[in-house]
């Protein structure tokens, strides 16, 4: 039976014009990003730029009006806001909803090397407890597929989806909602025909998977790939072919009990990140879902950028964020346009951040 508990959450994670800020870099994948702006890494720099991201300089309006959940890392849970309240509980009692990344990493696939295996299953359970009594009520668990002429393997699909499916069993009897992310990469030559192919094959095996380890479909979120172009194939297709592409795979392969679907952005560039959401919620087909997005990169890019590690910035930072994560927040709603674009302080696609992969 799925708990009441369970879809509340659920409810407030899918409010209508808000999506979910992916916040969960490990130290190494943000330490990385830090490094390219000559940020120093540690524990203070980290804590600062979490709470820039989870707070606002104003009081009328923060982060909450466009976002309803943030999804934090193991050391960000643990850590407190310069004036010593738990960053759980800062996002809480602005109504925005605490969630954790429990997968401890995509490891290389002993058949074959050239996959991953996410890993973390081991211990799981009593991680998720803690977390809870953290203040968590909804979790993320990333399975990654990579997309050559030979791969995926089935033995990648399938062991991936399987671990995904035993992560949301897990998560439900611990009464957190899981987020089932099943990431076919961008990264590659692939046409946009066959990205549609592979994440059709992969969500069908993940939704087999979840069927057989009990998973109630009501009480889980999919956060998905969009069906796109390689990175490098030649031809990129138009913002309206994706929209087409990606409903098309979507209304083939993910029931109509799963509440909402909250896509990554995956290395596109913020403004068509948002433009591709906003291009498929405007599509005529049916759409049994409600579909938003839960994204890192697309969304703290031009926080990050804004910030550049300098306490004089942080407004800035946090201002870059509201920014982006109001279009996105239209986007939600099909009601994103240029003119919105248009009005840019400058920040919304750094360069730079274009080659930043996601651990
Ligand atoms: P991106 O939006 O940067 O892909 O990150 C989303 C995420 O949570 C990946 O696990």
């Amino acid at each position: 039976m799925t708990s009441h508990n369970l879809e509340n959450v659920v409810l407030m994670l899918i409010a209508k014009g808000k999506g979910i800020l992916a916040a969960d870099e490990t130290i190494p994948t943000l330490t990385k990003r830090f490094d390219t702006l000559g940020i120093r890494s540690t524990e203070q720099s980290r804590r600062t730029y979490r709470e820039m991201l989870f707070t606002s300089p104003v009081a009328s309006r923060g982060p909450a009006d466009f976002i309803s959940g943030a999804i934090m890392y193991d050391e960000t849970i643990r850590q407190k806001s310069s004036a010593g309240t738990p960053l759980a509980k800062v996002l809480t009692v602005q109504g925005i909803v605490p969630g954790i990344k429990v997968d401890t990493g995509a490891k290389p696939l002993a058949s074959s090397p050239n996959e991953t295996i996410t890993e973390g299953l081991d211990g799981l359970r009593d991680r998720l407890s803690e977390y809870h009594a953290m203040g968590a009520r909804f979790a993320k668990w990333r399975a990654v597929i990579r997309i050559t002429d030979a791969l995926p393997s089935p033995a990648c699909v399938s062991a991936n989806a399987h671990a995904l499916a035993r992560y949301a069993a897990l998560c439900q009897e611990q009464e957190l909602v899981p987020i089932v992310e099943p990431e076919v990469l961008m990264d590659g030559s692939h046409t946009i025909e066959r990205c549609e192919q592979v994440t059709g094959a992969v969500l069908h095996a993940v939704f087999h998977a979840l069927f057989e380890q009990g998973v109630a479909l009501e009480a889980m979120l999919l956060k998905p790939n969009m069906v796109i172009a390689g990175k490098e194939c030649p031809r990129q297709a138009s913002v309206e072919e994706v929209a087409i592409a990606t409903l098309r795979c979507l209304r083939r392969h993910v029931p109509a009990a799963v509440p909402g679907i909250v896509f990554l952005s995956g290395g596109q560039s913020a403004r068509l990140a948002t433009a591709h959401l906003n291009a498929i919620n405007r599509l005529p087909s049916p759409k049994p879902w409600k579909i938003s997005f839960s994204y890192g990169r697309a969304l703290q890019d031009p926080a990050l950028e804004a910030w550049h590690g300098r306490d004089e910035n942080l407004a800035a930072g946090q201002e870059a964020l509201y920014r982006r994560a109001s279009l996105n927040g239209a986007a939600s709603v099909g009601k994103y346009t240029d003119e919105m674009e248009a009005a840019s302080p400058g920040f919304d696609d750094p360069p730079h951040c274009r080659n930043w992969r996601d651990d």
